[in-house]
């Protein structure tokens, strides 16, 4: 079983780029099989879940070839998909599924959707509701209480059978669900209106916008007009700020630390994290602020400071929701109390986060205290060292490395091989900044 051995260091100094992110990394692809013409995708994520949305599409007849740094997309258009022979197997990717059941729903084929144990116990009702709305027929595995109260689970039957635009006012903040929505709307004759309580990562909007869709935003409403023709373009990945968060927690927390995180996607529905850093004391400079494409991204220089607790509420989530883990790990180690409220979403992410964390920084020493929908943290000067364990998410897996280098003793991260669905070279990376002397 793979592990991390984290020894604690002195600081973490340097500068470094990281790989391209994920969310924009699987949307390039998905979006790009469904234009006509190439589509060539830059600093692509080669994650395994990214990975796992490649081979869905090759499965449904689009080629796809890795050349060099590029990945080249034959887009196939609208209504150039084939019935894939046999399951699609999405292995740990919830964006995956979720997205790809939105462009299935919109397909005149069957097929089924399969993922690892994780992605089995993940909620997918939240896209199967609207779906069916659109005229999909799917089928799934279901459990609990009443017909009404029953929640659903992979595998994912889906026959699409024609889709129709719907008004559709999401009742979780979810970019995941969002986008399924809008990309069968793609298939849809007429408008397609999804409403968000909270605004959450617009990526998918952004990228539909870029390829030539029809769409507009106005406030928290998202309309899209089906069946316009989407036009394969140049897509350059902007680094994964959801990975450069483990860093500049790490050189935040770190004394005479001083990092430089370069071309990170800065898109202000993905960037609270770097408000919470400033929020918490931390040092922090942006530079070589650029836009490629349709989304902005610059260089983040980061120095260490004495971190304070912080309250973060509902309102705030979405825009954070894969930055809690290592915000916990800060809060452990802030001066005085952080609250966290209204991230109940944590619990049906890869594993249930908020236990996994706080069960881990139990561990080490930490005051946490666990809330049904979030945390309360005391903050302490320092972390020990012990085992602990990934609970199989890459998320809990990488932060508690960060606690890792905070730590007095040696910390252990077991089962840490999940690390590869988004983040395959973060030890490597990690090597190249930590100072031990
Ligand atoms: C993602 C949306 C978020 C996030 C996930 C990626 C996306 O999930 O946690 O890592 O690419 O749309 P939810 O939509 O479930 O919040």
């Amino acid at each position: 079983m793979a592990k991390i051995i984290i020894r604690p260091c002195q600081r973490l100094k340097g500068s470094i780029s990281l790989p391209g992110d994920k969310s924009i990394s699987h949307r390039a692809v998905m979006i790009g099989c469904l234009a006509c013409g190439t589509t060539r995708v830059r600093n692509f994520l080669n994650s395994e879940d990214c990975l796992r949305t490649i081979t869905a599409f090759r499965k449904m007849g689009v080629r796809i070839r890795k050349i060099r740094n590029e990945l080249i997309i034959q887009g196939v258009g609208l209504s150039g998909l084939s019935k894939p022979v046999g399951p699609i197997y999405l292995g740990n990717s919830g964006t995956s599924m979720r997205l790809i059941s939105g462009i299935i729903a919109g397909q005149r084929f069957r097929s089924r959707l399969t993922g690892d144990f994780s992605l089995s116990e993940r909620p997918m009702k939240r896209i199967v509701e609207p779906l069916r709305r659109m005229g999909a027929d799917i089928t799934s595995k279901s459990r609990g209480p009443g017909a009404r109260s029953q929640e659903y689970y992979p595998p994912l039957e889906i026959r699409g059978r024609g889709v129709q635009a719907i008004r559709y006012r999401l009742p979780v903040a979810s970019a995941q669900v969002k986008s399924a929505v809008l990309l069968a709307g793609l298939f849809a004759d007429g408008i397609t209106r999804v409403i968000e309580p909270v605004k959450s990562r617009d990526h998918t909007e952004r990228m539909l916008r870029f390829f030539g869709a029809n769409i507009s935003v106005k406030g928290n409403i998202i309309s899209l007009k089906g069946m316009s023709k989407l036009k394969g373009r140049v897509v350059v990945v902007p680094g994964d700020i959801s990975s450069a968060a483990f860093f500049l927690a790490a050189a935040a927390l770190k004394k005479g630390s001083s990092l430089t995180v370069k071309s990170v996607g800065l898109n202000p529905t993905r960037s609270a994290f770097l408000d919470v850093l400033k929020r918490m004391g931390a040092e922090m400079q942006i530079v070589n602020r650029t836009v490629k494409g349709f989304e902005a991204r610059g260089d983040i220089k980061i120095r260490a400071g004495r971190l304070q607790g912080i309250k973060i509420g509902p309102k705030m989530i979405p825009g954070l929701i894969d930055e809690i883990p290592v915000i916990m790990v800060m809060a452990c180690l802030a001066e005085g109390k952080t609250i966290i409220k209204g991230a109940r979403e944590l619990r049906v992410k890869e594993t249930d986060r908020i236990s996994s964390m706080v069960s881990n920084l139990k561990i080490l020493g930490a005051d946490i205290k666990e809330k049904e929908d979030g945390v309360v943290i005391e903050g302490r000067p320092c972390l020990s060292g012990g085992d602990v364990k990934s609970f199989k998410d890459h998320r809990t897996a990488m932060s508690m490395a960060v606690a890792g280098l905070n730590a007095r003793g040696v910390v252990t991260i077991k089962d840490s091989a999940c690390i590869k669905t988004s983040f395959p070279t973060f030890e490597e990376t990690l090597k190249q900044v930590i100072c031990f002397s």
